[in-house]
C-alpha cells in the first residue's frame, strides 16, 4: 500500500503583477485502491492543486509539503514523478502536433517502466484499451489530441491512464463535456483500473453523475484554495441540491 500526503500546501502562480497565492494550506491523505472526489467552486484551485502535484512549473510552492509514501514528490522533476507513479489526466488536454497517439503511448510507457513494453503483447493491450474506450483504430495514427473533440481528448486521457497503470490518478474534470455514453465509457475504463489495481484515485468534478458510476470513499469540498469540508458521498448530493453557499459566507 502506499500514502499520497498533501500538508499544509501553499501555492502561488506567476501574473504579471506578481505571484498571486492560489492554494492557501491544503491538507489531503490519499491511500492506494482509495477514491477521493474533490468538488469546489469556479476559481476555488482544484486544477492548481493538480497541477502544482505533477509538477507543472507555473506553479509556485511556498510552503508545504507533497510526500508519496514519505518521498518528497515537490524535489522531483515533471518525469520522475511520472515515473514514481503519479498521473494528470488533465481538465484541458493539449495538442502535440507530429507525434501520434501510438508514438505517444509507447514512448511514455517505456519513459515510465524503464524498458520498451514486449511488442507483441503491448500492440494487443493497446487494441483492447482502445476497444474498451469505444475509440476507433484510426487514433493511434493521428497527432495525440489534434483536432480531437472534446470527449475523444477525455478518452484519449483515461487510455494512458489504463496503459499505463499509475499508483495515483489524479482525474481533473475528465468527465466534462462528454456525452451520456461517453461518461459511461469513461467511467467503466476509471473503474477497470480500479478494479485491476491498488490505484488511488483523486477526481475532480463538478458533477454527482460520475460519481454514481465511480463510487468516491471520500468527498472534499475546496473553496478558496484549501479543504473546507470533507465527508463521504452523501456530501455529494447535498452539494447538488444546497450548492456552495454556505461556504462562500463563511468565506467572506
Ligand atoms: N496566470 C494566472 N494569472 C492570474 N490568475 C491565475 C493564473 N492562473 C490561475 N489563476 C487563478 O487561480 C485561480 C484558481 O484556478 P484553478 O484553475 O485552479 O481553479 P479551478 O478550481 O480548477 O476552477 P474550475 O472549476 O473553473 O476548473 C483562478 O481564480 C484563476 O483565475
Ligand atoms: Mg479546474
Amino acid at each position: 500500500m502506499a500514502t499520497l500526503e498533501i500538508r499544509d500546501l501553499h501555492v502561488s502562480v506567476e501574473t504579471k503583477e506578481g505571484a498571486k497565492p492560489i492554494l492557501r494550506g491544503v491538507d489531503l491523505t490519499v491511500n492506494s485502491g482509495e477514491t477521493h472526489a474533490i468538488m469546489g467552486p469556479n476559481g476555488s484551485g482544484k486544477s492548481t492543486l493538480a497541477y502544482s502535484i505533477a509538477g507543472h512549473p507555473k506553479y509556485q510552492i511556498t510552503s508545504g509539503t507533497v510526500t508519496l509514501d514519505g518521498e518528497d514528490v515537490l524535489a522531483l522533476s515533471v518525469d520522475e514523478r511520472a515515473r514514481a507513479g503519479l498521473f494528470l489526466a488533465m481538465q484541458y488536454p493539449v495538442e502535440v502536433p507530429g507525434v501520434s497517439v501510438s508514438n505517444f503511448l509507447r514512448t511514455a510507457k517505456t519513459a515510465i517502466d524503464g524498458e520498451a513494453p514486449a511488442l507483441r503483447t503491448w500492440v494487443k493491450d493497446v487494441r483492447t484499451a482502445m476497444d474498451n474506450l469505444r475509440m476507433d483504430p484510426a487514433f493511434a495514427d493521428r497527432s495525440v489530441n489534434e483536432g480531437f473533440s472534446g470527449g475523444e481528448k477525455k478518452r484519449h486521457e483515461i487510455l494512458q491512464m489504463e496503459l499505463l497503470k499509475p499508483r495515483f490518478a489524479i482525474l481533473d474534470e475528465t468527465d466534462s463535456g462528454l456525452d451520456v455514453d461517453a461518461l459511461r465509457v469513461v467511467s467503466e475504463g476509471v473503474n477497470r483500473v480500479r478494479s485491476n489495481s491498488d490505484v488511488g484515485v483523486l477526481l475532480i468534478t463538478h458533477y454527482t453523475r460520475i460519481l454514481r458510476y465511480i463510487q468516491p470513499d471520500f468527498v472534499h469540498v475546496f473553496v478558496d484554495g484549501k479543504v473546507a469540508e470533507e465527508g463521504g458521498p452523501e456530501l455529494a448530493e447535498r452539494l447538488e441540491n444546497e450548492g456552495y453557499d454556505r461556504f462562500l459566507t463563511s468565506a467572506v
